[in-house]
């Protein structure tokens, strides 16, 4: 199977810190791969690096084969690599469908969809309704999103992360906030979206994690320590002495 994301020898310092070290991680294609570790691990750091958001400071990304570490969010974002933030990120006044159909817009060339895509509605439209019904949001398309539940809300979001038609996605806590029920949605929802699309995701939820994910990444200070089945990381010494074992979440 061939790598969706490759990472070789990323760092990243902040002044003297040096938070994430030396990492080398390989996600391969149609994989879901979480990863956990503790608070101040590096996690959201470690996204922010491979979307765009931070600069490396040394090192190497590679997403379906081509370097992207020099590339700008929105290029990175075209190329295939979508993801979502720690907190909700919808328009609350705009109804559902019109929350999906930005979605889709964002993800093309600015001229190509204000001349070419608006015009040809019907393509639009049936993009857009495809993505509602992936992420089971058919049945409140014109509310205002402000109205949905957070759990629904959260829902929208992970439409809008691919309605630009990626094929790698990333969510940072995407149960965070949730009941059981909620969570439980949720988590069918990732794995439905995740059927053919590659997933990295982190969460502190440790059943989500060993539910959802074909492999783990443990990162402690910057380093991943461990990359393997849930199975196997469940047993790994190292990883419950670092991490498990203390599990504060
Ligand atoms: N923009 C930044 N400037 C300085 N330090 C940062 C910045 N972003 C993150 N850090 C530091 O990097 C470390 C890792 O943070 P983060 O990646 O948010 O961890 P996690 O998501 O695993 O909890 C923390 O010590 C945090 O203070
Ligand atoms: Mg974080």
């Amino acid at each position: 199977m061939s790598n969706s994301l490759k990472l070789t020898n990323v760092s990243k310092s902040f002044g003297e810190a040096k938070i994430i070290k030396n990492l080398n991680l390989d996600i391969k294609k149609n994989e879901r791969h979480a990863i956990i570790g503790p608070n101040g691990a590096g996690k959201s750091t470690l996204f922010h690096l491979i979307s765009g958001h931070y600069k490396l400071t040394s090192g190497k990304i590679t997403l379906n084969g081509d370097v992207i570490n020099n590339l700008e969010p929105h290029q990175i974002n075209r190329k295939g690599l979508a993801r979502s933030f720690q907190v909700t990120n919808i328009f609350p006044k705009m109804s559902v469908y019109e929350n999906i159909r930005c979605g889709i817009l964002w993800s093309l060339d600015f001229k190509y969809s204000i001349i070419k895509l608006v015009n040809k509605n019907k393509e639009l439209n049936k993009k857009t309704n495809v993505i509602l019904q992936e992420v089971n949001l058919q049945h409140c398309a014109h509310l205002p999103a402000g109205l949905l539940s957070y759990a629904d809300q959260r829902a929208l979001e992970i439409g809008i992360t691919i309605a630009g038609g990626a094929d790698t996605l990333m969510l940072d806590e995407p149960t965070a906030g949730m009941s059981n029920s909620e969570t439980e949605r949720a988590v069918n929802l990732i794995k439905q979206i995740s059927e053919n699309r590659t997933l990295v995701v982190v969460e502190h939820d440790m059943g989500v994690v060993f539910d959802l994910a074909d492999r783990i990444s443990v990162l402690v200070y910057g380093e991943i320590i461990a990359t393997d089945t849930p199975n196997n990381i469940r047993k790994n010494k190292a990883v419950q002495a670092a991490y498990l074992g203390t599990e504060e979440h």
